[in-house]
């Protein structure tokens, strides 16, 4: 009878871990805060008390590279009803499972399609309830495609599971954050390297006249980190091939990733110029 498991009424964040470090785990358990004070599912542990959980499912699994899963349901009703009570207490369901080790290459490019999205109006919870984006992925993958770029009112806004950053005219452009878009950490710490290395950047949302002109498409996540999209609906993106900016923007993450890993930068701490 938990109601995350008859309603989807539940919460959740993927945190990677680098080297035993949980990358951004402040940002992290912040965003589960945000998404469960949105949906008013009390928080199940402090801050500190989730740290501490999640460094012990890390040395439990070993330590090495990880891939953290917490999810918070609103908990065991009595009936299956859609109303909740204040009465309830939430479940906490925390996992881990081994991650690729870092790729001394690129990640091979894929092929996405453009879909409108057929999601809910509160794209920045992250919630478990995550059908229409189960649907969505299905259609990109019946295209031969590996992730659908969703569109509303003309724009692009995210990837079914991952944002979407695209390079027009020399500017690296995303959308804003808002109801439509997850607040991806890996997106974050994206814009904080190409600030830190003076690209040109705009939170913009590209339409989709502009999107057949971008040079360059990129999607992140925090498990696929970045990957370039190289065609769109069976057409070239751009040349048609990886471009300049993935690859600086890859090595730039990489030795982030590294950084994070060998201990000599702090997991949380914003990217400096
Ligand atoms: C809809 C959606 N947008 C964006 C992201 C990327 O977020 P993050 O970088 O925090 O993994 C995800 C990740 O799963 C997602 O499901």
């Amino acid at each position: 009878m938990d109601r995350g498991f008859l309603f989807g009424d539940a919460v959740y964040e993927v945190i990677p871990v680098f080297g035993g470090h949980p990358l951004r785990l402040a940002h992290h358990l912040r965003r589960l805060d945000y998404s469960l004070s949105a949906v008013r599912i009390p928080p199940p542990l402090t801050a500190a008390e989730m740290t501490q959980l999640c460094e012990r499912l890390i040395a439990d699994h070993g330590g090495g590279d990880q891939i953290l899963y917490l999810q918070v349901t609103r908990g065991v009703a009595a009936a299956r009803d859609h109303q909740f009570g204040s009465d309830l207490r939430p479940t906490l369901f925390a996992m881990s499972r081994p991650a690729s080790p870092p790729s001394a290459a690129p990640p091979a490019a894929i092929a996405a399609v453009v879909a409108e999205d057929i999601r809910w109006h509160r794209c920045d919870i992250k919630t478990t309830a995550l059908l229409g984006g189960v649907m969505l992925i299905q259609q990109a993958l019946a295209a031969g495609a590996a992730e659908a770029l969703l569109v509303r009112d003309g724009r692009v806004w995210e990837g079914a599971s991952s944002n979407v950053f695209g390079v027009l005219d020399g500017v690296l452009r995303t959308a804003p954050l808002g109801p439509r878009v997850l607040a991806g950490i890996t997106r974050d710490l994206v814009l904080e390297l190409a600030r830190a290395h003076r690209l040109p950047c705009r939170e913009e949302a590209l339409t989709v006249a502009e999107l057949a002109r971008v040079s360059e498409l990129w999607i992140t996540s925090s498990t696929r980190e970045l990957v370039p999209v190289t065609q769109l609906d069976g057409r070239p993106v751009g040349s048609g091939v990886v471009g300049p900016l993935f690859y600086n923007m890859w090595h730039w993450y990489q030795t982030f990733r590294q950084q994070v890993s060998s201990g000599v930068r702090a997991p949380d701490a914003p990217v400096q110029e």
